[in-house]
């Protein structure tokens, strides 16, 4: 049954202190859970209703004797606690078995590692309590265990005490400083190492980082402890924001729901997210590693200093969050063209995987109003959308009002569990003069509303009075529940460029001064701004930077785009021009009568694209984003009628033909991109690999027609002497994409080299499952893969990296005629439901945009949901994803 936020109300109990001690055995652990609890003084006298799940109940006493209670569901009831506003010990005993957990949701055992994952609601599969966020707590931490087995026991906080027990079994007791919420709970227990790092914070506090992984892993995480020194350091200097904990620690386990956990002082992660070395990372790994270090330690201020007020909230802490982690990115990578490259990554995520989202069943505002499973929220809207919304919030007020904004939340909010609208109160009283305060209540739509905004351009030049007249309309599409949408605030950075690519002087009507870029702000149905002493016909650059996360339908002509290919200053939108365009002809040759052409994208686009990828001064980071084709998944969202099939041959056809075109052209930049000298995964030497590993790709492509087998056999080379994981993995992906005879012997050699290195197994399944090259034998291979010996559903990393891989990344293989792909998923789908919700319902959403498919496809989709909503035990976690699915 649903949960909606207009149903909220304050506790009517609060949690002062919490006293737990853990005696940790993987088949029966035991739970003593002592509390000091008191009455809200503001809410009227009530029971207090404490969550449980899956727990085993032994005992519960108040103020040191006998009580009465009784069980609602999987609530434990008291009922007749004493009255007035005396505080209460509430003393609850029970067991739980984390070795049976496979949810990995409370208390879980990995590898022998005890490992806890409390958010959003997993405190309460460890003890009964209030498991909400607004119930903050003190807590102390009683972990006792075998010393042999678990000679690392950790919890939050700081240690203040640990010694040995009877019978080979040892104590360590922790104390938090900090009130914190229960999903910030953590304790890790097993055999662990750790790399340490002293470090001081600007006010001259001293702080021990600790990285705990498995022994053998410790040579892995140096990048992660540099990423988070960076971190420290980071939000010290951007925010003024400092560490406020004596240690803070981070451990790595192989056995995870999501990317990583911010439990206060005591971050659990994926090891997909520590661990990096150059023999087993790529680039994009170290990148991500940096990024989530960076992401979870931000949490501390902006989700554990302040958290939420309720689960609806959750963007409050996700967007603002991951809008630091982008900013940290940012600042890390440094040149503005590495930001540039940053940006136009995030705004691709934002594009092929939150717009869909926005578009189809799921589709939620990034402050939900109600939901059935919390943690199917966990989603790019809430993250992604939750950062543009943030970030737009910055643009119109600046960095430095921006600044002063988060001064002001953290001195109206700090230590406070709040909501969305109080932090964009915050930005908006610290900048009263400002586009966000005047337009405020209107803003926060952004938090309300779903769905992506349509904003349609019109630009009108009057030669004769040499003005530009620049009409924006914005409207959005109906939504699941929201049938109606008022108008957004949407903020439009724009220039303008003579014909010859140069920039020209922008001056509002009725202002004097001029400027090169300008931020409009668009909060009508329909506005028109005019710009004088307009000297040309201009072209106009819009939605700069990606100013709103909006669709723009502006219809340039392919000269004007190619002129934003060739000269735009704006990096973003010189990308942009050049995505247009491909998509225009990708459309185009969707539309077409009859087989996909091997010409589709016409000599002028080929060349435009031939002189970014030759020009003599843009970084190779950038000219592998614009030389790289829209996504299908991205090309399918323009499509009301999806043909999976038809895109995915037009798509493969444009990227021969660009394989072919400009052959010389990718040999060149593959031999003067080829780095020399030692690896270093900073921005410039690792786009310098991105473009090398697509050149490769591209040359193997065009061998395919030619019969020229230099190529393939530079890439196996390439691919046996490669010094680093990036390359060496760009030239195995590069083998198997063309479809090489030496794709086989070389998958062979790769899993013969790692099979000792998980990480890297996952991309080997990876890389088999998102073939785009075999199509039909793609499904075959597939069901053999899961029968490897190296093959488990249970672990979330192998399970997303052959079956998501297989269902969400490989269009062309999935969506079959005969229908056996939606089937394999459906059978998947069930069977993870029995093991792990959360990772079930995750692949649940594969089949969200079915209702767009063409037929036979989008029959046959239809009733693989139907097939697995038919299931009658499916968990809340799947059940809400296709009864949404299908619409009733
Ligand atoms: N708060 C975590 C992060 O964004 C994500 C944890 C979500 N976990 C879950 N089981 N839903 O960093
Ligand atoms: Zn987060």
């Amino acid at each position: 049954s649903a949960i909606y936020r207009a149903d909220y109300q304050a506790p009517a109990w609060l949690i002062e202190t919490v006293d737990l001690t853990f005696d940790l055995d993987p088949a029966k652990t035991r739970v003593l859970n002592k509390m000091r609890i008191r009455r809200n003084p503001g809410v009227p006298a009530q029971a207090l209703r404490l969550d449980g799940d899956e727990l085993n109940l032994a005992r519960v006493m108040v103020n040191g004797g006998g009580t009465s209670f009784k069980m609602d569901g999987s609530q434990l009831v008291l009922e007749n606690l004493p009255e007035g506003s005396d505080p209460v010990e509430l003393e609850i005993f029970t067991t739980c078995a984390p070795a049976k957990n496979t949810k990995l949701m409370g208390l879980y055992v990995s590898e022998g590692t005890f490992f806890t994952q409390c958010e959003a609601e997993g405190f309460r599969r460890i003890t009964y309590f209030l498991d909400r966020p607004d119930v903050m707590a003190l807590y102390t931490v009683t972990l006792r265990a075998n010393r042999h087995d678990y000679p690392v026991l950790l919890s939050n906080g700081n240690l203040v005490d640990a010694g040995p027990l009877d019978d080979g079994r040892h104590f360590a007791k922790w104390v938090d400083p900090h009130k914190k919420p229960c999903y910030l709970f953590a304790l890790v227990a097993g055999q662990l190492v750790a790399r340490e790092q002293k470090i001081k914070s600007r006010a001259g506090r001293e702080h021990l980082l600790q990285v705990f992984v498995r022994p053998g892993d410790l040579e892995k995480t140096e990048h992660a402890m540099n990423a988070l020194m960076h971190s420290v350091a980071w939000d010290e200097a951007r925010f003024g924001l400092s560490l406020d904990l004596d240690r803070f620690m981070i451990v790595a386990t192989s056995d995870f729901n999501m990317g990583a956990m911010e439990n206060k002082g005591l971050n659990i992660f994926n090891t997909k997210y520590v661990l990096a070395s150059q023999s087993t990372a790529t680039d994009v790994d170290f990148a991500n590693v940096e990024s989530v270090v960076g992401h979870e330690y931000f949490h501390n201020w902006t989700g554990n200093r302040i958290t939420c007020r309720d689960w609806f909230q959750l963007s409050l802490k996700e967007g603002l969050t991951v809008f630091r982690d982008q900013e940290f990115s940012m600042d890390m990578a440094g040149t503005p063209s590495a930001r540039a490259v940053k940006r136009i990554e995030d705004v691709r995520v934002l594009r092929t995987a939150q717009f869909p989202e926005d578009a189809g069943p799921m589709a939620h505002p990034v402050r939900p109003d109600s939901y059935i499973e919390i943690n199917n929220f966990y989603t790019v809207t809430i993250y992604e959308k939750g950062s543009e919304v943030v970030r737009m919030q910055h643009n119109l007020v600046g960095r430095d009002g921006f600044a002063q904004g988060m001064k002001l939340y953290f001195q109206r909010h700090d230590g406070q569990a709040v909501t969305c609208d109080d932090f964009v109160q915050a930005i908006a009283d610290a900048n009263p003069g400002s586009a966000l305060a005047q337009h405020l209540e209107q803003f926060k739509r952004w938090y309300s509303q779903s769905g992506t905004p349509v904003v349609q351009a019109r630009g009108q030049y009057d030669a004769a009075a040499q003005t530009y007249a620049l009409t924006l309309s914005q409207s959005c599409a109906a939504t699941p529940g929201q049938a109606d949408k008022l108008p957004f605030v949407i903020p439009v950075e724009i220039g303008l460029l003579g014909q010859d690519g140069s920039a020209l002087p922008l001056q509002l009507q009725g202002t004097d001064a001029t400027t090169a870029s300008q931020t409009l702000v668009l909060t009508e149905a329909t506005q028109t701004w005019v710009f004088t002493g307009v000297a040309q016909a201009p072209v106009p650059s819009l939605l700069r930077g990606f100013s709103a996360p909006v669709v723009l339908d502006y219809d340039g002509s392919d000269a004007e785009l190619l002129t934003q290919l060739a000269h735009d200053s704006d990096a973003f939108n010189r990308w942009e021009a050049g995505q247009r365009l491909a998509l225009r002809y990708a459309l185009q040759a969707v539309h077409a009568d009859g087989a996909v052409a091997t010409d589709i994208l016409p000599g002028d686009f080929v060349a435009a694209l031939r002189d970014v990828l030759r020009h003599p001064t843009l970084d190779a980071a950038y000219k592998d984003l614009v030389l790289t084709l829209p996504a299908e998944s991205y090309m399918a969202e323009q499509l009301d009628v999806v043909d999976p099939q038809r895109i995915h041959a037009v798509r493969e056809s444009m990227r021969q033909q660009l394989a072919e075109a400009l052959q010389a052209d990718w040999a060149w930049a593959f031999d003067t991109h080829s780095a020399t000298g030692a690896y270093q995964p900073d921005p410039i030497s690792s786009g310098r690999r991105a473009l090398t590993g697509s050149a490769l790709l591209m040359l193997c492509l065009a061998a395919r027609t030619s019969g020229d087998t230099a190529w393939p056999g530079k890439a196996y080379q390439r691919f046996k002497d490669a010094g680093n994981m990036t390359d060496r993995f760009n030239a195995l992906s590069a083998l198997v994409h063309s479809g090489a005879e030496l794709a086989k012997p070389a998958l062979e050699r790769f899993h013969a080299l790692f099979k000792s290195e998980p990480l890297v197994i996952d991309k080997w399944f990876s890389l088999q499952a998102s073939n785009c090259d075999r199509g039909g034998q793609v499904l075959p291979a597939v069901k053999q893969l899961m029968k490897h010996a190296d093959f488990s559903l249970k672990n979330p990393n192998r399970a997303r990296s052959l079956i998501f891989s297989y269902c969400s990344a490989n269009p062309g293989a999935f969506h079959r005629t005969d229908a056996a792909g939606y089937v394999f998923w459906s059978e998947r789908v069930l069977e993870l439901d029995a093991i792990n919700p959360q990772v079930a319902a995750r692949l649940a959403r594969a089949l969200d945009r079915w209702s767009k498919l063409a037929e036979p496809y989008r029959t046959a989709a239809r009733e693989a949901i139907a097939r697995v909503a038919a299931k009658p035990d499916l968990s809340n976690d799947v059940r809400e994803v296709v009864t949404r699915a299908l619409g009733d």
